[in-house]
């Protein structure tokens, strides 16, 4: 069931289900617009999350290439600029120098086959 919050949200990508692999990171640009701002859509614990790759430290991007997002442990996505950890479940960040705010969360829902993004 759409509600109302549901149709004013705006589609911005689509990933195939089966494309989004466990423990990966995917980046995909915003279309339209002039900050040139991307998503990251990691998979973790069968859960597919979508941020927008800027760091609520300073906006930087948390990275430049998704396969570099995750900590050593894999249990964490990690800003490049001064190591900020993100719990991919929340995008809270757990330690750092932005301790306690959060990435941009995305909403993610599946249809069929697909991972659609909007926000
Ligand atoms: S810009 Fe991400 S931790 Fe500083």
């Amino acid at each position: 069931m759409k509600t109302d919050c549901d149709t004013m949200q705006k589609e911005i990508g689509r990933l195939l289900v089966n494309e989004i692999k466990e423990g990966k990171a995917y980046s995909l640009k915003i279309p339209e617009n002039k900050d040139d701002l991307e998503v990251i859509v990691v998979k973790y614990l069968g859960n597919v999350r979508a941020w927008i790759n800027s760091c609520p430290h300073d906006g930087r991007p948390l990275c430049r290439d998704p396969d570099y997002v995750w900590d050593t442990s894999g249990k964490f996505l990690e800003c490049m600029n001064h190591q900020a950890l993100f719990d991919p479940k929340t995008g809270m960040c757990t330690d750092g120098p932005c301790t306690g705010d959060s990435l941009f969360r995305i909403d993610v829902s599946h249809e069929g086959r697909e991972i659609i993004l909007r926000i």
